[in-house]
């Protein structure tokens, strides 16, 4: 039997915010060191050994839930039907600018004494990569990077949106924070999907294997005929924790992957560590990245 996600309209988050600070909080900002590519929007920190922590113990229940939530719905048939809904990416015709103001309206229930607006968070991803030198394709990456969490304007829940991502179609890795969850996931009890390379051939290449549906895998999409294949690769894996952080699933990848992957670990930490509470001025930015973004893109996309 499939689930209808559209009968589920559990919103376990108070902001699509809380899950990326969720993972800030499982990957904090390791402790300076030579790697130069490290931004330096805040100053790292050394962990004291008691400051380790918990992780699973002190994640907040509606993050806990929003786990629950997206590890029992994502199946390989859930992936297919959204590949089949979305893909054909004829839902609208929109620019850059235009996702990202939609995406500021999905601030309305969250915390603003803690949620970053969406385009801050672009706009800082973007400025620390500019900062470091890095050429305007990356920089340009990193403020479009979450415009696939438009997804939730078209009624999508929040598990199938946000997230770390993994494969389906093969077995979950315990790695994936809260695998446990797993179990209530009807994946969990088709045996061909039970070894550790499923469906799919050792070394066939991620892009022939069928990720968790979210913002990822969406913008890919969306971007990917316009932007170098590098940026294209950050977008569609940036939320593949279990890959890039953990070192799981690497029997899938192929020489390709292994020529991008180092590009997708070049980007987390601009990602995860340059949000800030000192806002960047938008009009001040706006006349570079408005020039940036036509460079590469067409007054309008295929959304
Ligand atoms: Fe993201
Ligand atoms: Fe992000």
């Amino acid at each position: 039997m499939t689930h209808d996600p559209s009968s589920d309209t559990k919103r376990p988050l108070s902001s699509l915010d809380q899950w990326d600070d969720d993972v800030k909080r499982r990957y904090p900002e390791p402790a300076p060191s030579d790697d130069c590519d490290t931004p330096p929007a805040a100053q790292p920190k050394k962990k004291k050994p008691s400051e380790f922590r918990n992780y699973r113990a002190e994640a907040r229940p509606s993050v806990k839930e929003f786990y629950r939530l997206n590890h029992t719905y994502q199946t390989v048939d859930f992936v297919r039907q959204k590949h089949r809904e979305f893909l054909p990416l004829r839902r609208c015709r929109m620019s850059v600018w235009e996702a990202l103001r939609e995406l500021d309206k999905l601030v309305d229930d969250s915390d603003p004494d803690t949620d970053v607006p969406q385009i801050e968070h672009a706009l800082q991803t973007a400025e620390a990569i500019r900062a470091q030198g890095h050429p305007r394709w990356f920089i340009l990456t990193g403020l479009i990077h979450d415009l696939g969490k438009v997804l939730c304007l078209f009624g999508e829940p929040q598990w199938a949106v946000v997230g770390d991502t993994f494969p389906v179609g093969c077995r979950f890795s315990e790695k994936i924070v809260f695998s446990e969850f797993f179990a209530e996931n009807p994946d969990s009890q088709v045996p061909e999907y039970q070894t550790e390379c499923g469906i799919y051939e050792p070394g066939c290449g991620l892009d022939q294997v069928l990720m968790s549906w979210g913002h990822d895998e969406y913008l890919y999409h969306v971007v990917k005929d316009y932007l170098p294949e590098e940026g294209a690769y950050i977008i569609r894996y940036h939320s593949f924790y279990p890959l890039h952080r953990e070192g799981e699933y690497t029997h899938l990848m192929n020489d390709y992957d292994r020529r991008m992957l180092p590009w997708v670990k070049k980007f987390n930490p601009f990602d995860l560590y340059t949000k800030s509470h000192d806002r960047p001025d938008v009009d001040r930015l706006l006349p570079f990245y408005e020039e940036l973004v036509n460079e590469f893109f067409p007054p309008e996309l295929d959304w």
